[in-house]
């Protein structure tokens, strides 16, 4: 497996400086690895992609399988110090999204979705910075290259072959890594603003009956300026945060 560091590391350390990228044959979960390498103080921006993942994390606390060779795992690291951390995870999901494929779209906050399939999630953390204002965020993608079998899944599965056939894991990521670095940069200055319009062409729940996971169901209208899903629910219009349920059509 080729995958291109030099050619991605080419496209992103002349405006991120101290930018590195490594691959690692296996890791518990790359997530994992740069919370680790950033609570103990290891900052320089980076990108760390696993050829296999022995305990891939999701949202809420689910678990992330993935099949090596059939899916693309990696995680960016990056000190960042938004004035506002809303909708970070959004405007990186529509990054992804977009360097992807027109028929990509976003499933509130920041799964994709090809119609109402699951192709990848995104998982975002931060740790402090000791003595900054800065936290160090933690982004990773997972990303289905084959389709996988649909068991044990609460989302039927999409492969990214289904789009784009005969696209390899070092293609998918020399796509993806540049443009969502570039939003972190650019939401860091800006905000969730600029992501607003963006998300919204492509958002898979509005107008869809959703059903939140503390029960309440609704239907979804457009995402807020801030990111937050809008449900017109029996007692009235709700926004959701992002962390604290999750969504799936009715
Ligand atoms: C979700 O769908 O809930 C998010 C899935 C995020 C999976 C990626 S794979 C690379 C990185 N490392 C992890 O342990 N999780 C993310």
């Amino acid at each position: 497996m080729h995958w291109p560091a030099e050619a991605i590391w080419e496209q992103v350390a002349p405006w991120l400086p101290g930018f590195t990228v490594e691959v690692l044959p296996q890791v518990d979960s790359t997530n994992s690895e740069l919370m680790r390498r950033a609570r103990a103080g290891s900052l320089d921006p980076i990108l760390l992609v696993a050829e296999q993942q022995t305990a891939g994390r999701g949202r809420l606390g689910r678990s992330w399988q993935s099949d090596t060779g059939g899916s693309l795992t990696f995680s960016l690291g990056l000190s960042l110090a938004p004035r506002d951390w809303s909708g970070l995870s959004l405007a990186v999901g529509l990054a992804a999204a977009e360097a992807l494929h027109s028929q990509v779209r976003l499933k509130w906050p920041n799964d994709l979705w090809v119609g109402d399939r699951k192709l990848g999630g995104i998982l975002v953390e931060t740790a402090g910075v000791a003595g900054s204002p800065s936290r160090t965020a933690v982004v990773g993608i997972g990303l289905n290259l084959a389709r996988p079998p649909a068991d044990g899944l609460s989302t039927a599965p999409a492969g990214l072959n289904e789009l784009l056939p005969g696209l390899d894991r070092g293609q998918v990521l020399l796509r993806l890594a540049a443009p969502v670095l570039a939003t972190l940069r650019r939401f860091e200055e800006e905000g969730f603003s600029p992501f607003v319009e963006g998300f919204r062409r492509r958002d898979a729940l509005a107008g869809r009956q959703v059903r939140l996971s503390d029960g309440t169901t609704g239907t979804a209208a457009a995402i807020g300026e801030d990111g937050a899903l809008l449900v017109h629910t029996a007692a009235g219009l709700v926004a959701v945060g992002s962390a604290d349920v999750s969504v799936r059509p009715a």
